[in-house]
């Protein structure tokens, strides 16, 4: 991949890879040991529950897990809320650093709460690490961005989906039962992200900041242009240089965009559509009713326990795989088309499963239908929904409202997969399968709205792409 070195593959690794390790683990983490953990919610942890049913159908144990599950997207929100305060004010790198100390509180109150007998250190500990995760869906996504050349900035975007996907299904693979998904090993399940925030502790500090951060936030010529040189290596950082200075010369005149001034400013208003609009998109695609829910579904279309859980890695594992094509093609395909392509094929899974999942209690292969569709679901979401969301705002922002701009955007990505993880169930049990045809009426409107609005940013600078909105008005 021409523009990679082995300098600028090591500060992905150490800003975006590690970050990402803690959004993807604490997506999936819980959901394999739900079944022990409700059992010692159930047993020992709650005081007044009723131990002649079972812990499933106590509703104190249920309302608790639903807390457990729910404050973790609230962190998130909150994470996102405090993205560009933090980016600004400690700098891409900086804030990356910082954010560890909040894993390192969570996996404290998470791992210890079994040993105190308290539900609420739990409780407390999924909402701390749900503010780590919203942190970094902000800052690791600028960090990636403001540090990759522009011919490969779409790729280096894409690495931080692609550990979200390996990530979920390692969590998965070790939250079986023969694993740590016991009532010995789930605290430990849970303690394991200490090892990438320490990983993340050790190699970040040998990495410059974002170069872009230093000359246009804190005019530092020298240091901007040292890390630069750094992550370049041999190639001469001479035009990089001159374009961040011509940012700069326009950033005088505009100084650094608040929340406020992100919603008021109506030449802001386009870009800030989109960027909402494509993180609603990747949430409300329905994504994550099946990466929660899957092995329930799997057992519904007629699969044994252990078969769906199995299943269940097989998409896993689809979805990484997945992912690294879209990582292959972004540069030459395009974001547009990769999403555009990714929803299209959404709406075929999403419509095919209501159809097949009436006729699946007449014939015995409609089951095999049906799971082939779900996976082929998250497959499609790989090909650009995953990814590209995440990258795509840091790249229609100049660096003045780059971090408000992603501020919002990951609160309102956590605030909709916050609504879509509350509500799928009682909508299941309300619509059954139908409950995709909403799924699939959303993805038409979303491959309207993509297919009008968004503009194509493959090999653009950021100054190139917000001159073409500038244009536009
Ligand atoms: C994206 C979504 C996340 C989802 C994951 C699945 O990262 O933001 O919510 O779980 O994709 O691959």
């Amino acid at each position: 991949m021409a523009g990679m070195n082995l300098r600028l593959a090591f500060a992905i690794i150490s800003g975006g890879c590690w970050s990402a390790f803690q959004h993807g683990y604490n997506t999936g983490v819980i959901n394999a040991p739900q079944a022990v953990m409700s059992e010692w919610l159930h047993k020992e942890a709650l005081s007044g529950t009723n131990l002649t049913i079972s812990a499933k159908d106590d509703p104190k144990v249920t309302t608790v897990w639903s807390i457990v599950v729910a404050i973790y997207c609230v962190g998130g929100m909150i994470g996102g809320v405090i993205t560009g305060a933090i980016a600004d004010r400690f700098g891409r790198k900086g804030g990356l650093l910082l954010n560890n100390l909040l894993v390192f509180i969570s996996v404290a109150l998470q791992a210890c709460s079994k040993m105190a007998n308290s539900a609420e250190m739990l409780i407390v500990g999924r909402l701390v690490i749900g503010v780590n995760n919203g942190l970094n869906a902000g800052l690791a996504p600028l960090y990636l961005s403001e540090i990759a050349p522009v011919s490969i900035r779409g790729s280096i975007g894409t690495v931080y989906q692609l550990v979200i996907t390996i990530t979920i299904l390692l969590s998965q693979v070790l939250g079986l039962e023969s694993i740590l998904g016991t009532t010995v090993g789930w605290p430990w399940l849970l303690a394991i992200t200490t090892i990438p925030a320490l990983l993340q502790c050790c190699t970040l500090p040998l990495c410059p900041e974002s170069p872009k951060y230093l000359l246009l936030n804190r005019g530092a010529e020298l240091h901007a242009q040292r890390a630069l040189n750094w992550l370049r290596g041999d190639v001469a950082v001479h035009g990089e240089m001159e374009e961040m200075h011509q940012e700069a010369e326009k950033n005088k005149v505009s100084k650094k965009v608040t929340l406020r001034e992100l919603f008021s400013n109506r030449s802001l208003r386009q870009p800030l559509l989109i960027a909402i609009v494509v993180m609603v998109a990747q949430q409300l695609s329905g994504i994550n009713a099946v990466i929660f829910f899957s092995t329930d579904i799997f057992s519904s279309a007629g699969l044994s326990e252990s078969q769906s859980q199995y299943a269940t890695l097989g998409m896993g594992a689809m979805n990484v795989v997945m992912t690294v094509v879209s990582l292959l093609l972004v540069e030459k395909a395009g974001r547009k088309t990769l999403l555009l392509t990714g929803f299209s094929g959404m709406i075929v899974c999403s419509v095919g499963l209501c159809v097949a999942n009436s006729y699946v209690t007449k014939y015995v292969w409609v089951s095999y239908l049906c799971i082939a569709l779900v996976i082929l679901f998250v497959v499609m979401f790989a090909v650009g929904p995953g990814s590209i969301p995440w990258f795509l705002v840091t790249e229609l922002f100049n660096q003045a409202s780059r971090p408000a701009a992603s501020s919002v955007a990951v609160t309102v990505n956590w605030t909709a997969n916050f609504i879509v993880g509350l509500s799928f169930l009682p909508l299941t049990h309300l619509l059954g399968s139908n409950t995709f045809i909403i799924f699939a009426v959303f993805q038409f409107l979303f491959i309207l709205f993509i297919a009008f609005k968004v503009p194509e940013t493959k090999n653009k600078t950021i100054e190139e792409i917000t001159a073409m909105f500038r244009q536009q008005m």
